[in-house]
């Protein structure tokens, strides 16, 4: 047990969305606690009575700014200014794929292509159309993963730019092994750009071990923050390499002859960002998961998977998809169930209160729609229980 039932208790508290209904989509959006529903209704009802536009306002909100920047880097062991606010993951890959000086030897290197999420592929297939820039697909197996042996031979190949993976998949919840990825890049004087949209908030995740250059994430999946913010990680010493893919008051200066002078990262990064309500939130959310910690945030959806897992595992009709083995999966759990399909599967679930999502896996050449169940910290033994009966009913 990682938690006794009163801590349990507390927890289920502070999610309202428990009261109502049992959500499992949080590899899609997650639902705010309640401090940080209060942090935004807070910061409003200052922001309109001291401001919006006075020094106390704008004190609050470089403190606020830069409390989020610490406390980021307590999550994934970032320096404060190598975090630039956004509003997405998208965002973020998206300040990579516009911001390098691209050329037409340069090679990019995708794990599995189009079977990234589309958000850290469309920008890449951008790039090649654009700047007629290659992209080498690295193979992969039915559950994901790749041949780092093979990596490294293709790593070792002239003009490999960049390599781009996500940390975790959010199909089937794979783990993919980004130290070594990290390793194979720095060795080969690789880029590596990280989509950790389904790893942060889930999982621990530590820049510097990784060692990559750029990370893109959202606040609003597993770090349970507001939508519309995210985080776009670029290493000090690789944002050189970047064009800022906004330019405007906040980011640069002018000289005599009218050039510009961008200032230093994040500044470089970070022009134009409003989102101070949600920053407000975000930085409430990331108080709660610090304090329960990443450890535990991870032992905890995990247990809930592996109860989900052994106990829909007697559906004589159900087929998993992705690893069995705990260390390399995320609490995402996917799967068909014989002759329902799994679009059936979600809206009769979503009839009985339960919220998963439909999503798809490329197997051999096949598309297959899967169910993918993504529980967190705040999904109880109950809700299992409730979920498991359902889908029992619905494989008969
Ligand atoms: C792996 C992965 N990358 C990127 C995205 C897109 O995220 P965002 O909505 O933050 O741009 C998602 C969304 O589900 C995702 O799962």
């Amino acid at each position: 047990m990682i938690y006794d039932s009163l801590d349990l208790e507390s927890i289920l508290k502070d999610f309202p969305v428990t009261r109502k209904i049992t959500y499992m989509n949080n590899g899609s959006l997650a639902p705010l606690p309640l401090s940080s529903i209060k942090a935004m209704t807070d910061f409003l009802i200052r922001y309109s009575e001291l401001g919006p536009d006075s020094s106390t306002i704008q004190e609050h909100i470089v403190s606020l700014m830069k409390e989020t920047r610490i406390r980021l880097g307590h999550l994934i062991n970032s320096e404060p200014e190598e975090i630039v606010f956004t509003q997405s993951t998208t965002e973020g890959l998206n300040y990579v794929s516009t911001g390098l000086n691209w050329k037409e030897s340069d090679i990019l290197v995708i794990r599995g292509g189009p079977h990234e999420h589309y958000a850290n592929y469309f920008p890449w297939l951008n790039v090649a159309n654009k700047f007629k820039v290659k992209i080498k697909e690295l193979k992969i197996d039915n559950n994901g993963f790749f041949d780092l042996d093979e990596l490294e031979r293709i790593a070792k190949s002239s003009n490999i730019k960049l390599i781009t993976l996500s940390h975790a998949l959010y199909n089937n919840g794979a783990i993919l092994p980004v130290e070594e990825v990290g390793k194979i890049a720095q060795d080969n004087d690789i880029l590596l750009c990280i989509d950790a949209a389904q790893s942060v908030g889930s999982i621990d995740v530590d820049v510097k071990r990784i060692n990559c250059d750029f990370m893109a994430f959202p606040s609003f999946k597993w770090v349970c923050g507001p939508p519309g913010t995210g985080i776009f990680f670029c290493k000090k010493k690789s944002a050189s390499l970047l064009e800022p893919k906004y330019i405007g008051n906040e980011s640069a200066i002018i000289t005599e002859k009218k050039e510009l002078v961008f200032l230093d990262s994040p500044k470089k990064f970070q022009t134009g960002f409003r989102n101070y309500v949600g920053l407000a939130g975000f930085e409430a959310s990331l108080r709660y998961i610090l304090r329960l910690g990443i450890n535990t945030v991870r032992k905890m959806n995990i247990s809930v998977a592996n109860q989900l897992r052994n106990e829909l595992s007697k559906i004589p009709s159900i087929q998993f998809f992705g690893p069995d083995n705990e260390k390399t999966r995320t609490s995402i759990i996917s799967f068909t169930i014989d002759g329902v399909e799994s679009k059936t599967i979600v809206s009769k679930l979503e009839e009985k209160e339960i919220i998963v999502a439909e999503r798809e896996i490329h197997i051999d050449k096949r598309l297959i729609k899967i169910v993918r169940l993504s529980p967190h910290f705040f999904n109880s033994y109950d809700e299992i229980s409730k979920l498991v009966r359902e889908l029992q009913i619905i494989s008969k």
